[in-house]
């Protein structure tokens, strides 16, 4: 199939620090295949459609979704930013990913395969997975969780954990999903925020060939937890763990009751009802729970699935990504099944125990289209094309990218090494608080690569100077969305001020949306994303903010200030540096360096711990004592600071 993408070249413009550099942009232009079987066949008159007549847009593509009643009015927004959609529907999201199907012959259909670190498999029709989560949702109905509670989930990336999040929803209860790779410390506040009374979790989960032992950090988060009552223990990794009597309970005994296995009804919500929250990091130390409904979400993330990565019946569809993070909730879990797709979940590392790990198992289970993150991308390209090559990847019809900026050079790789030169990658820009794309080709979209390209239909992304007016081609600007849409996150969990402070407080007059990355738009209007312009670092993809890696370091007796910055960093797009100031009487040492970052590990988790600890005597402070953080990384990174006229010292 070699040669089926035609590429022209043309002079285009790429970004290399603060100056434009002019080089040569490739164009790939999608095959005849391709565009034969896309779903979304023409562009520009349906995006224009959709953004001058979005409630009719939103409305016609509501008709692909399940309704127990429809909706009254397709958006209200008389309470902005407290936009709300399909006023008066009635669903719930498991209607649509498992109800409806069980009525048709997706039935019998693989709804998800998994497969264990260990290299254990488990498979699930849709028929099986409806009964797994009716036992799931009866089991925690059993320990007291009605509607509107919130139940945290702490878990491997075991099949429990797809049925514990989508049993919540089915009662009508919200999950918070928290990333397995947090620490005791982060699980306790973000259990804390969301007043949780059940947790869900497991003894433990594979990576590396190890035991996480999840089950000794949740015991450290639940020791003076003031409002988990119960939590439910999945045995996975079978090592000893303590139980403690009447707050512990085994899944696979709860499972044996008799009301376990009796049918479940799906609770009828509205479609602004709360479906989960999920926390992300943000300016400010303490995370944000962000909040998504049953309908808007529902509607969203499937809708910009099928028609992004045009989702067939017969496909396969692998998004390797963690499910604690919204591209595994919206991605693994509820975009796919509501789209009758056959999702995967892989357990462990993606290059253990071999580099070809992943490939093995595209080429085992024929996978179709495989979504990952770019610092994944870089992560298999270290390792060379031989390890992609050993196996049978020419069931690939598409590719995509999610989580940062794809440098050109891993974009290429990507597409010719795995991709054989003949799947187009979708680079889908998007965020927590959007709950689906947001800008991302259509695979007839020509691309270039490290684009997104163009804001899906629907999406009013624009890219504007801080005065508002839209920017001149390529002159780099603030990314923002003019409209609302229905995936949009309604609020933070218990803080609709810093909701709307955060997002919707620079362009209020307008009714803007505030993304907080930075961004140029080229002469095709093309958009590329260039970074985070407030403080949060993407670390292999992964959002943090400065203000919580900080406020770990900070929490060891020893260090007394600290500022941390993004670097560069081959593998993982950014790697977190730290600058601390030592407490009186304490010496810097290699030894204290590792310490502080086990405490960091502790603290925060280990993609919090910082790559270097820089010690040193002062900060530089604006003189409202701000740390200008702006003025370390220039210094890192050898360039001019700038402007230093408000800088204390
Ligand atoms: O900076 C952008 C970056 O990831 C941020 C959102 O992070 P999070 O909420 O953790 O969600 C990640 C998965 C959706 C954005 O503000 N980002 C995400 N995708 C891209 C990206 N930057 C450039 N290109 C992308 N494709």
């Amino acid at each position: 199939m070699l040669g089926i993408f035609k590429w022209i070249s043309k002079i285009g413009e790429i970004m290399s620090d603060d100056e434009i550099v002019k080089s040569e942009v490739k164009i790939y232009h999608p095959s005849e295949d391709i565009i034969k079987l896309a779903n979304v066949k023409e562009y520009e008159e349906t995006y224009k459609r959709s953004i001058t007549d979005p409630e009719g847009f939103w409305g016609e593509q509501a008709e692909t979704l399940s309704w127990y009643k429809k909706w009254d009015k397709v958006l209200d927004d008389s309470k902005k930013p407290f936009f709300k959609w399909f006023v008066g529907g009635k669903t719930n999201i498991v209607h649509n990913a498992i109800d409806r199907h069980l009525t048709t012959a997706t039935r019998n259909k693989l709804a998800f395969i998994w497969e264990g670190e260990p290299g254990d498999t488990r498979t699930f029709s849709y028929h099986a997975l409806n009964r797994e989560v009716s036992k799931m949702a009866n089991i925690v109905k059993s320990m007291g969780i009605r509607k509107g509670d919130i139940v945290t989930i702490y878990m491997p990336q075991i099949p429990e954990l797809i049925f514990a999040m989508l049993a919540c929803a089915k009662i009508g209860a919200a999950h918070s999903v928290v990333y397995a790779g947090f620490s005791s410390k982060a699980l306790k506040d973000r259990i804390e925020d969301a007043k949780s009374k059940l947790l869900i979790t497991a003894d433990g989960g594979w990576r590396r060939g190890k035991i996480v032992d999840l089950k000794n950090i949740v015991n450290d988060a639940l020791e003076d937890s003031p409002t988990i009552e119960k939590s439910i223990v999945v045995k996975r990794t079978c090592q000893d763990v303590d139980m403690v009597t009447e707050r512990d309970f085994w899944y696979h005994e709860l499972e044996k009751e008799p009301f376990a296995s009796k049918p479940c009804q799906t609770e009828v919500m509205d479609a602004e009802d709360m479906l989960f929250i999920l926390y992300t990091s943000g300016t400010t130390g303490r995370p944000k729970g962000v909040l998504h409904t049953h309908g808007g979400y529902s509607l969203y993330t499937s809708t910009v699935h099928r028609m992004v990565f045009d989702i067939k019946d017969e496909d396969r569809w692998w998004c390797l990504a963690d499910p604690g993070w919204i591209t595994g909730h919206s991605f693994i879990v509820y975009a796919p099944l509501i789209n009758g797709t056959t999702t995967m979940l892989y357990e462990g590392a993606p290059t253990y125990p071999n580099p070809d790990r992943i490939w093995e198992m595209v080429d085992k289970y024929g996978v179709n289209v495989f979504y990952t993150s770019p610092t994944a991308v870089r992560g298999f390209m270290r390792f060379g094309d031989s390890w992609v090559k050993q196996h049978d990847l020419s069931t690939l019809r598409l590719l995509g990218s999610v989580g940062e900026p794809i440098n050109p050079a891993a974009w290429e790789w990507y597409y010719n090494v795995v991709g054989g030169a003949r799947c187009p990658i979708m680079d889908t820009w998007w965020q927590t608080e959007t709950g689906g794309f947001m800008i991302s080709p259509y695979p007839i979209t020509p691309l270039k690569p490290g684009s997104a390209t163009r804001p899906l239909f629907g999406i009013a992304a624009d890219v504007i100077r801080e005065d508002g007016t839209s920017t001149d081609p390529d002159e780099e600007g603030i990314l923002v969305i003019k409209a609302p849409w229905p995936g949009m996150a309604r609020t933070i969990m218990g803080d609709d001020a810093r909701y709307k402070d955060v997002y919707w407080s620079d362009y209020e007059k307008q009714g803007w949306y505030k993304a907080g990355d930075s961004a140029r738009k080229d002469a095709d209007g093309y958009i590329w994303v260039i970074a985070r312009l407030d403080d949060v670092l993407k670390v292999s993809g992964y959002r943090l903010g400065t203000a919580e890696v900080e406020s770990a370091l900070v929490s060891h007796e020893k260090v007394a200030e600290s500022a941390v910055i993004g670097l560069p960093h081959e593998l993982r797009g950014n790697a977190i540096h730290a600058f601390c100031i030592l407490a009186e009487g304490n010496t810097a040492s290699s030894d204290l360096e590792k310490e502080i970052k086990e405490h960091v590990r502790d603290e925060l988790g280990p993609i919090a711990v910082p790559e270097k600890i820089n010690f040193v005597n002062t900060l530089p402070k604006t003189r409202s004592g701000k740390i200008m953080r702006r003025v370390l990384k220039a210094k890192a990174l050898g360039q001019d600071p700038g402007d230093l006229s408000t800088i204390e010292d």
